[in-house]
């Protein structure tokens, strides 16, 4: 059995500017995808034979030819993405081979430094037996829930909170049922599989698995890199 790894990568980037699809933008002479593609490789644990990466329509044979040499001798398949993530993810969904396959990781390309420990981590966990596995760390600040006009609502318990990553892992079955319902509304696929009353477990993420979502985190993302390469 293997592991079958899902990349939306087909957003625009809007709150990042800059001309590329955010997936395509350069961190140390590479793209953020084809740095997300090499972390997932390098889990060797995770078995990962077959990639499926949803990208921005046009982009496709591009995207095909820069990710080649990262995906060694796993599968890659590119398929256009929609206009939201849910629907993005979907579209990748229905290319996954339906047969070998024990666990789907849905893996942002914007979360292009997760480490290897915590996609382990996360395979792990399904494969332990946990239908539906999210990577998450404590929140640093106080989150208020507000009203219309701004007004705060509540405080909830801060110890109980967490912020949640991806890879987020899977069981094929479950995850096909999850994305057949009606996607409105939902900003990750755990969230999906919470609809279906399924519990999602948590195992622990990095602060390395950031989203790359504002101009200060390809700063960030290139000191992390530099790190990672000893300079
Ligand atoms: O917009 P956000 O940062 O939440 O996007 C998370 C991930 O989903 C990114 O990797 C982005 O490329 C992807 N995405 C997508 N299709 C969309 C919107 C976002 O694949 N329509």
């Amino acid at each position: 059995m293997s592991t079958a790894a899902i990349i939306p990568a087909a957003g625009l980037g809007l709150r990042l500017g800059g001309e590329a699809p955010k997936a395509l933008r350069e961190v140390g002479g590479e793209s953020l995808l084809v740095h997300a593609v090499r972390g997932l490789s390098a889990a060797t644990a995770a078995g990962l034979s077959c990639f499926v990466i949803a990208v921005p329509a046009g982009t496709e044979d591009v995207v095909a030819k820069q990710l080649d040499p990262y995906v060694g001798d796993a599968e890659l398949r590119i398929v256009a993405g929609g206009a939201e993530r849910t629907d993005s993810v979907r579209a990748a969904l229905d290319l996954v081979p339906l047969d070998g396959i024990d666990c789907v990781l849905v893996h942002d390309a914007a979360r292009s430094f997760v480490p290897v420990a915590v996609i382990e981590r996360v395979v792990a966990a399904v494969r332990a037996g946990s239908p539906a596995v999210v990577p998450v760390i404590p929140v640093t600040d106080t989150i208020k829930r507000i009203g219309p006009g701004g007004e705060v609502l509540e405080t909830p318990d801060r110890s109980a909170l967490v912020a949640v990553q991806t890879p987020q892992g899977f069981d094929p079955e479950l995850l096909r049922r999850a994305h057949s319902l009606d996607g409105a509304g939902a900003t990750d696929d755990a969230m999906l599989c919470e609809r279906l009353g399924v519990t999602v477990q948590t195992v622990e993420g990095s602060e390395d698995a950031f989203k790359v979502t504002r101009p200060r985190d390809l700063l960030l993302a290139e000191w992390i890199l530099a790190e990672r390469r000893g300079q």
